[in-house]
């Protein structure tokens, strides 16, 4: 290929987050509203060098340290060897390199790495040829991770199973949003095994919300199921809850995910910035905007 592609990788946010049943394989059933917010990461993809078919990558960005790009763990490295495998025939395909700008704080409940995943997925199917059949793709999304399906197509989405079942959310009034990560890495199979054992209802959800006001109405009805343990293992997310809480003109504060991340909604991205004052803490990452979709 010649010229660079690009691709966003949005954080998903997770309105609310209800287990809803355990599968016999240790994973959890869910029921959750993901949306996505204006901040992510950047995928660039450029020519590469060595064999057909070999993807290379390197990360930068304020968050790039903090990841691994080997192989085994990197979630776009194993994207890409997934979807070479799928595609078969790799003496065809251009070797490729992917630069990733990481601007999402890593392993903080907002998807980061999954949405890096699928956005390596639709870039790579860009420059490959192939005729990878959409149910092909959302599974070998869903190998990759539960919460890389939803970051595939980067729309609002109800998640069921354990992330792979997406269903049409309800309709969302513009809104203003704002995220806060205290700096601590939270691991998901951690907080899941610290949860209590119950199980939460699916929730039932209006066809539309009108505003801010009334989605935030709705949504302070249902929970996430995995803030609680969280909070146990790393109490400073406690903090940023009570700071989201008591900032002006705050609809609505929650964590996202397993966390850490923490989210706050606004009924405009003009209220969400005018509150950055009040949030900020020198340790930690605030981003203020709009959803994105
Ligand atoms: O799928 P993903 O790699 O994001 O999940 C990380 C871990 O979180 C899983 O290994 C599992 O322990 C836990 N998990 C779960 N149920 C889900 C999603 C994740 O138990 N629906």
């Amino acid at each position: 290929m010649t010229g660079t592609l690009y691709e966003s990788a949005h954080a998903k946010i997770n309105l609310y987050l209800h287990v809803t049943g355990r599968r016999a394989d240790g994973y959890h059933l869910l029921d959750s509203l993901a949306v996505f917010a204006g901040a992510g990461d950047t995928l660039a993809l450029h020519a590469g060098h060595g064999a057909a078919g070999a993807v290379s990558l390197d990360i930068a960005g304020p968050f790039g340290a903090g990841l691994a790009a080997d192989a085994d763990s990197n979630l776009i490295l194993r994207a890409a060897r997934l979807l070479r495998s799928e595609i078969g025939g790799t003496d065809r395909l251009d070797p490729l390199h992917i630069v990733l700008d990481k601007r999402l704080p890593v392993a903080s409940g907002i998807g980061g790495g999954s949405a890096d995943a699928a956005a390596a997925l639709r870039l790579l199917l860009r420059a490959w040829p192939a005729n990878v059949p959409r149910e092909r793709l959302m599974a070998l999304a869903t190998e990759l991770g539960a919460d890389v399906p939803v970051c595939v197509d980067q729309r609002a989405a109800r998640m069921g199973g354990i992330g792979e079942r997406l269903d049409p959310a309800p309709g969302l009034p513009p809104c203003g949003l704002m995220l806060v990560n205290c700096g601590e890495a939270v691991s998901t199979p951690a907080v899941f095994r610290a949860r209590a054992p119950v199980f939460t209802p699916a929730a039932a959800l209006p066809a539309a919300w009108p505003d801010v006001a009334a989605m935030a109405r709705d949504l302070s009805g249902l929970t996430n199921d995995l803030q609680d343990a969280a909070c146990a293992l790393c109490p400073a997310i406690r903090t940023v809850l009570d700071v989201l809480e008591t900032a002006p003109g705050c609809r609505l504060a929650r964590m996202s995910g397993s966390g850490a991340t923490c989210f706050a909604l606004f009924d405009s991205p003009q209220a969400a910035e005018a509150a950055r004052a009040a949030v900020e803490r020198p340790d930690w990452w605030v981003w203020a905007g709009s959803l994105f979709a």
